[in-house]
């Protein structure tokens, strides 16, 4: 276990190496308990550097067995091993020379999926972000790159395949059994991006031709048998090798690029160089298996992966601090590649959903920071959303700021200017600077300063004059360390519009900047006032969310209604119907909490099934507009005090409501939008089969009856209808007779399929109400409940604390403390998952105070508890400081 629980690591500290790593040669003897690991590192002490200064090299769970120094055995005296480091004295003024570390390491062992492991007795490795060091002794940091070469030599009949970075050097025998390969990535790389894979695989293979007209052998190595369900992943790579070459003109670089899908991972995906490795949920589908949602994850995150290629490996960051650096610019070339596959407007719904969901209650409770952090005490716990999905919002408003072509130009420098290098943030916005000209000194606040910012917005007219007001005031509230903000600079797209649904064009505007269709404000307080403007228009504000931020402008009913109807930018349309929804799910929760019956507004039933029922808009959209607000978006929306109870049970009220009123319109798209097709993945697809499942989840409301869902979970040919159907089943009719056989066939069904079953303990895990905690502990008996499969965990724990407000937050907090011996048993195994799944209590204080205080009791008794890892300690003290 690491040993510096309490250290904390600040950005204002850094400094490069004493040393410079020129080469790197490492063999590996793989066994499953004892693997022996011999690294030659070859190192220079860089010019300027005291040359007494020792080469100090970290560790952690080491057992060194070997340390040479130019091939001659190093004298004790000359060294110091602790638990974590290896400090080495007397080197070399100047003079390159040679460390040779020969370390035993127990892939068997490593529960924490961290370095070297097995998952299904395959070989394989995780470093990001400092698993290397739980191979052999190294510098391990991301600023240090170098060329590596790697034999593997392992038991042939075992491992018929021996896998690492860069292009295939040769193998042959090794006598006994064994059999050797070896490998060498001529791209100078950190540590962090190292991979071995050895073991028994199946394989999908193809080629991609690049725009130089290079051949790259494309290879997925699956398990035996499942090669057909890569087929999907194979296309997304394809896709997306292209579209880097066509929208950032970016061409692959090595003559293989490989997929290794394992089923035991604590993430999702992982960049190495020419050998990315993936949870294999987020490479395995077939229509009988897979949902439309895992299809488009796939998409997404393969894509992810490859364009790490050029945003993190050959460009990587200089620090952890940097984090954001690539994965913010890579999420951001990964949606911008989604939303190039599908719609558009769809796509980006999807995403500020998800933002809304994930980072703004982050950013607004105890474990907020800035995108670019500038202290950790564990960078595992900073690969959080802020910093990949507000990232990402960042650099889209970079693009936003400087336009297409600027944007383009921007990112055309930073692949000159750093290819090869370690950058930072600043190197980053500098060159959208030298390229555009533009100063984005103010802007880069957004990389510093933390929070949410609030817009308060409101309008006048000047009938008269012709003039139209738009006053803004920004804030952003105090978060940890950070109490006194500045402004921000802020991009928001807009659009004045008119009675008939026309655009008005406003013959000048004073007040602050106005570019095209974005204002920029950028002082605390503003008031933008456009002239020729011949009657009041209505404002749509924040299109296409241009900024991550939180407007309050108190819009009428008929102006929402007006965006609703006419807007011509889709996103800006269903967030007018959110904002229509939001204040009738409040009321909603308030009347459910006063004893008080629901009503929902007759504005928001009317402009909701108006788009439901109107054929030219795309389904995919129009599912969205059904999908109003979650519980956790009203709780955000009430702010404090919360109630899950009311909350879920005032939802409730407005959607039977809905459903009410839509009964037939419902009725009409569920039996209208059965599929006489084949079943294809596409977005059209997956739009239709999305708008007819809402449709299904209204019907049972209005029609208080099982039967429909039944009769859809006998039909479904694909798994986002069966699955839709029997959410529906377990949800809303959990005791029907007939939901415990739908629960029971879809198990036996899929008994074989780890990836199907997980969704089948998801569906239970999120079923509402006071049952649930007993449910998830019954499902903990299931034989097929396996403790040690990160997916399995967060598919039952993990959903049923993220995803089940009612279930989670029973008033008794006995789920808190099942969550909390939970949490202490996987932080004994693989303290990342165990630190991951606690964020799910960020949010405690937002609760009432019954349900608080036992929140609070629950993560005292973790906090108390002995031989915390540093990943379960960080992030219990956040939480309760
Ligand atoms: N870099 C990986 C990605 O593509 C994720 C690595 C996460 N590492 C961690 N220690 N949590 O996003
Ligand atoms: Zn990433």
């Amino acid at each position: 276990m690491r040993t510096d629980t309490g250290r904390t690591i600040n950005l204002a500290d850094y400094r490069p190496t004493d040393f410079v790593l020129e080469r790197v040669d490492l063999t590996f003897e793989l066994d499953p308990t004892e693997t022996k690991v011999e690294a030659r590192l070859i190192f220079h002490r860089r010019e300027g550097v005291d040359p007494a200064a020792p080469l100090v090299l970290d560790g952690d769970e080491l057992k060194m067995t070997g340390l040479l120094f130019d091939q001659i055995e190093m004298e004790p005296a000359r060294y110091t091993e602790t638990a974590d480091s290896l400090t080495i004295r007397d080197l070399p003024e100047s003079a390159p020379f040679e460390i040779t570390v020969t370390t035993l390491i127990n892939p068997e062992a490593n529960t924490q999926l961290m370095g070297l492991y097995r998952s299904n007795g395959i070989y394989c490795t995780q470093c990001e972000a400092e698993g290397f060091r739980r191979i052999t002794f190294f510098p391990d940091r991301p600023d240090v790159l170098a060329v590596y070469t790697v034999n593997i030599i392992a038991d042939k009949a075992a491992n018929p395949l021996l896998l690492s970075n860069g292009n295939f050097l040769g193998g042959a025998g090794y006598g006994e059994g064994k059999h050797f390969a070896a490998w060498f990535d001529p791209h100078p790389k950190p540590s962090y991006l190292f991979a071995l894979v050895a073991g028994d695989l199946g394989v999908v293979e193809d080629t991609f031709v690049t725009m130089s007209e290079r051949e790259v052998a494309l290879k997925i190595y699956v398990e035996h048998g499942k090669e057909a369900r890569a087929a999907y992943a194979m296309d997304a790579l394809k896709r997306s090798m292209k579209w880097d070459e066509e929208v950032f003109g970016r061409e692959y670089d090595l003559d293989i690029f490989m997929i290794v899908a394992v089923s035991d991972f604590n993430m999702g995906a992982m960049e190495n160089k020419g050998l990315n490795i993936f949870n294999d949920k987020y490479v395995l589908a077939d229509p009988e298996t897979a949902t439309d949602q895992d299809y488009a994850n796939i998409e997404a995150i393969i894509a992810h992966e490859y364009f790490h290629n050029w945003t993190g490996n050959r460009i990587t960051c200089r620090d952890w601090f940097q984090l954001c650096l690539k994965e913010g610019l890579t999420v951001y070339r990964d949606h911008e590649f989604s939303a190039d596959q599908r719609s558009r407007a769809v796509k980006r719904i999807a995403e500020v959903r998800h933002l809304r969901s994930e980072q703004f209650p982050e950013d607004s409770g105890p474990l907020s920071h800035p995108v670019r952090p500038t202290e950790y005490r564990e960078i595992n716990n900073f690969y959080t959303t802020t910093v990949y999905e507000k990232g990402s919002e960042v650099t889209r408003m970079i693009a936003t700021i400087v336009g297409r072509d600027g944007f383009k130009k921007g990112m055309d420098l930073y692949f000159e200017r750093h290819d090869g290098e370690a950058a930072t943030v600043e190197d980053f916005v500098k060159c959208f600077e030298d390229a555009t000209g533009r100063d984005l000194t103010q802007f880069s606040l957004w990389y510093r300063q933390a929070g949410t910012p609030q817009i308060t917005v409101s309008s006048s007219y000047d009938a008269a004059a012709k003039t139209f007001s738009l006053s803004l005031e920004q804030m952003v509230a105090a978060t940890p360390g950070q109490t006194a903000k500045e402004p921000m600079h802020i991009p928001l797209r807009f659009a004045l519009i008119g009675e008939n649904g026309a655009e008005a064009q406003p013959t000048a505007v004073s007040g602050g900047e106005v570019s095209g269709d974005v204002l920029h404000l950028t002082e605390r307080s503003q008031t933008f006032t456009f002239s020729g403007i011949g009657a009041r228009p209505v404002v749509s504000l924040n299109r296409g969310f241009s900024a991550p931020v939180n407007l309050h402008f108190a819009q009428s009913t008929e102006d929402l209604a007006h965006i609703a109807r006419h807007d011509s930018d889709l996103f800006a349309r269903w967030q007018a119907i959110t904002d229509l929804s939001l204040p009738n799910l409040t009321a909603a929760a308030e009347a459910v909490g006063a004893g008080k019956p629901v009503e929902c507004g007759s504005a928001l039933c009317e402009a909701l099934l108006a788009i439901t029922a109107d054929d030219s808009l795309e389904p995919a959209f129009r599912a969205q507009a059904l999908a109003l607000p979650s519980e956790s978006d009203i709780a955000r929306e009430l702010g404090a005090n919360n109630d899950p109870d009311a909350i879920h049970q005032g939802r409730q009220a407005i959607l039977a409501a809905i459903a009410k009123a839509g009964a037939a319109t419902f009725r009409a798209l569920f039996d209208g939008l059965a599929s006489s097709q084949p079943f294809s993945p596409d977005a059209a697809g997956a739009g239709r089969r999305a708008l007819r499942n809402a449709a299904l989840g209204f019907l049972a409301l209005s029609e208080n009856s099982p039967a429909g869902a039944v009769e859809a979970f006998a039909e479904a040919d694909n798994m986002t209808d069966l699955s839709q159907a029997l959410t529906v089943l377990a949800h809303r009719f959990p005791d029907a007779t007939e939901t415990h056989a739908a629960l029971a066939a879809f198990e036996s069904r899929f008994a074989a399929n780890a990836l199907v079953l997980d969704k089948w303990f998801s569906i239970q895990a999120t079923i509402p109400g006071n049952g649930a905690l007993d449910r998830v502990m019954r499902l903990m008996q299931n034989p097929h409940f396996t403790a040690s499969n990160p997916n399995r965990v967060r598919a039952l724990i993990g959903t049923f604390a993220f995803a089940n407000p009612t279930g989670f937050n029973r008033p008794d907090g006995k789920a808190y403390h099942f969550f909390a011996e939970e949490i202490l048993a996987i932080d004994k195994r693989n303290p990342q998952l165990a630190a991951r799944l606690l964020t799910a209590l960020r949010s405690w204080r937002l609760l009432e105070p019954v349900r608080a205080d036992q929140a609070r009791e629950a993560l005292m008794s973790i906090e108390r508890a002995p031989a915390l890892s540093s990943d379960v300690a960080d992030i219990v003290e956040r939480i309760l400081k």
